[in-house]
């Protein structure tokens, strides 16, 4: 367990981040479809490479969460994806989850599937290099739901799964997800995060889950896209750390954050307001394990197109620079101009 719990650690170290880098292939063929870049799996293995060879990347990312094929997969030159992250001096993570599925019984919502096998699966992994893996649960606020029964379900999957991690020596990233879909308030994500985390600690305290060897991957608490009430960079900030003070235990190392469809720039903004309000208060480290937020710039400036690789090489390293400030409390908009 000291293994886990140490690399644990070293992932929240140093003001560093998680890079998640792990899209399912449906949902990589819908970002390169937005795009227009072809949608195979050479263009994909194209841009994972790209990501991997970012000069300097590690002075922000400690970790990379990878996808199945993408853990398999070469660069160019033959060295293997995941070779070239631990090289790189990144950790390398992957998503072991099978996706979140239609729930029955439970219309509008999911349950994420994938426990059976996982053990298994997860050795392998282990031995392909992977030190940490990830598992989504998604929560969507509606009329009526989220209902007990899903809310139950998805804690219960999470915390068999990060007993099963925990078992090979991998680190879990548990990651219940309240989506931002819809038009419910900022209290009413307040409400709803803080019921999942109440029940994702209960379940990982049944199933003998050590806390102090894993990571929690939450949502923020934010309105509702579609919220005519936005509020600001600051409110969300006391929000999301009043929330996770109610319902974190003070033994997890960190808590790192995922984007959910925030602008980049939001995204860098709200974790920075909360390291600048809270951070010499808090018992855990507040981090981000974002992908959108870091990605998408650099993934539009790509587009498929080798004779963009070192642009994209340049926007993906400032994002991940301007989220490694935002764990410090030290970014600032002015970052933004280039
Ligand atoms: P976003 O930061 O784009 O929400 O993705 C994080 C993630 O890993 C979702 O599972």
């Amino acid at each position: 367990m000291q293994d886990i719990i140490n690399t644990a650690k070293s992932l929240m170290d140093d003001n560093k981040g998680l890079l998640a880098m792990d899209e399912s292939n449906p949902t990589c063929k819908k970002r390169f479809a937005a795009l227009g870049i072809p949608q195979n799996e050479e263009t994909r293995r194209a841009y994972r490479e790209m990501i991997v060879n970012t000069p300097g990347l590690n002075e922000s990312i400690s970790g990379a969460i990878l996808f199945d094929e993408t853990i398999r997969q070469q660069k160019k030159d033959g060295t293997p994806i995941v070779k070239a992250i631990i090289d790189a001096g990144i950790i390398p993570g992957i998503k072991v989850d099978k996706g979140a599925k239609d729930m029955a019984g439970h219309p509008g919502e999911k349950i994420t599937e994938g426990l059976d096998g996982l053990r298994d699966r997860l050795k392998e992994y282990y031995q392909m290099g992977a030190r940490f893996a990830k598992w989504r649960a998604v929560i969507a606020i509606g009329n009526g739901i989220p209902s007990r029964g899903c809310i139950e379900a998805n804690a219960h999957a999470l915390a068999r799964y990060a007993a099963l991690c925990q078992e090979v020596g991998l680190v879990p990233v548990v990651e219940p997800e309240v989506l931002m879909e819809g038009d419910h308030t900022l209290e009413q994500c307040f409400e709803v995060t803080e019921e999942v985390l109440r029940m994702v600690f209960n379940q990982l305290y049944a199933q003998c889950v050590t806390l102090e060897g894993m990571i929690l991957k939450p949502n923020m608490v934010l309105p509702g896209l579609d919220c005519p009430n936005q509020e600001s960079v600051d409110d969300i900030a006391d929000m999301t750390v009043e929330c996770l003070l109610h319902a974190v235990p003070a033994a997890i190392p960190g808590i790192a954050f995922l984007s959910g469809g925030q602008s980049s720039e939001l995204a860098s903004a709200r974790l920075n307001a909360m390291n600048v309000r809270f951070k010499s208060r808090l018992p855990w480290a507040l981090a981000f394990s974002f992908a959108r937020a870091i990605q998408q710039p650099a993934l539009e400036i790509w587009n498929g197109k080798e004779a963009n690789v070192l642009a994209a090489h340049k926007a993906l390293y400032h994002r991940a620079r301007c989220n490694r400030a935002a764990r410090r409390g030290e970014y600032d908009a002015s970052m933004e101009i280039t």
